[in-house]
């Protein structure tokens, strides 16, 4: 295990460096602080505190509702388990959208008032002005194209985006237009692999995947997903490496039945 003085602190140029470098960019997601400091300790290169934490840790049936507060609060209490890993907060629907000066207030809260270095931004060209704004401002800013969960009630459902030649073609002219703009990676959400592929050789910043096939620059998952603690339903593109869903409900259950039975607490969970 590192000492405190030899981790190294993920930033944004390191992750800029890894399109260079072809080491492939790993990043997870983190609602809480305990979660945030077990996979920190694991040398991830990003965690994100995703906006998805309305899903798996609020009970919303989508990420919609969730406010600036909520993310705030969930970004400041993430950032003390993270040393190693670049913080990223997601900007929650209609943090950004409103208009540009909303969005350098709302995002500049992330890194005054927690330890986040960077933002994330959901959508295409009509966000270019937004994340120039951001980034003149000193606010590094992660593109996310393809689906866009903020934006389910126009898509009726997570489909899968970019399928079509013109769709292909928008999806593609959008993650120039946020490179150019000054986005440092770029989030590809469930596109045809073969889409993903052409977007990560045509800009100059790293691509990570979710649901976007093998030839991204790096990959992300929600936590809870890939846990199996929100099992509620799994995306094809989820691997579970756990079952812990499965696990706590037999833990909780055995508790009731160990005290029901009188097996719970033992002599030596006892005091005399
Ligand atoms: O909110 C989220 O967790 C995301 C992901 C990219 C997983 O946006």
């Amino acid at each position: 295990m590192p000492t405190e003085s030899e981790i190294k602190k993920m930033t944004v140029p390191d992750i800029l460096a890894r399109k260079k470098s072809g080491k492939k960019i790993t990043a997870l997601t983190a609602y809480d602080y305990l979660m945030a400091e077990m996979l920190d300790e694991t040398g991830i290169d990003i965690i994100l505190v995703g906006d998805s934490l309305g899903m798996v840790v609020s009970g919303y049936e989508t990420t919609l509702p969730v406010t600036m507060e909520e993310m705030v609060y969930h970004t400041r209490i993430v950032s003390k388990g993270v040393k190693h890993a670049l913080l990223v907060a997601d900007m929650p629907f209609l943090s950004y959208q409103v208009s540009v000066e909303q969005a350098v207030a709302n995002a500049g809260r992330f890194l005054k008032e927690t330890a986040a270095q960077a933002v994330k931004v959901e959508g295409g060209r009509t966000f270019v002005p937004v994340v120039e704004k951001l980034v003149a401002s000193g606010i590094p800013v992660m593109g996310h194209i393809g689906l866009l969960p903020q934006s389910i009630h126009k898509y009726g459902g997570y489909k899968l985006q970019g399928k079509d030649p013109r769709a292909s073609n928008i999806l593609k002219d959008d993650a120039r237009r946020l490179a150019d703009a000054g986005a440092f990676s770029l989030v590809l959400e469930k596109i045809p692999a073969e889409l993903a592929r052409e977007i990560t050789a045509a800009v100059p910043v790293p691509t990570i995947g979710i649901g976007a096939g093998p030839h991204c620059d790096g990959q992300i998952l929600v936590s809870h997903d890939m846990l199996g603690i929100y099992d509620k339903f799994k995306p094809r593109f989820v691997r579970r490496y756990a079952e812990l869903g499965k696990e706590m409900r037999m833990a909780f259950k055995k508790y009731i039945d160990d005290i029901q039975s009188g097996n719970f607490p033992a002599e030596d969970e006892s005091f005399s």
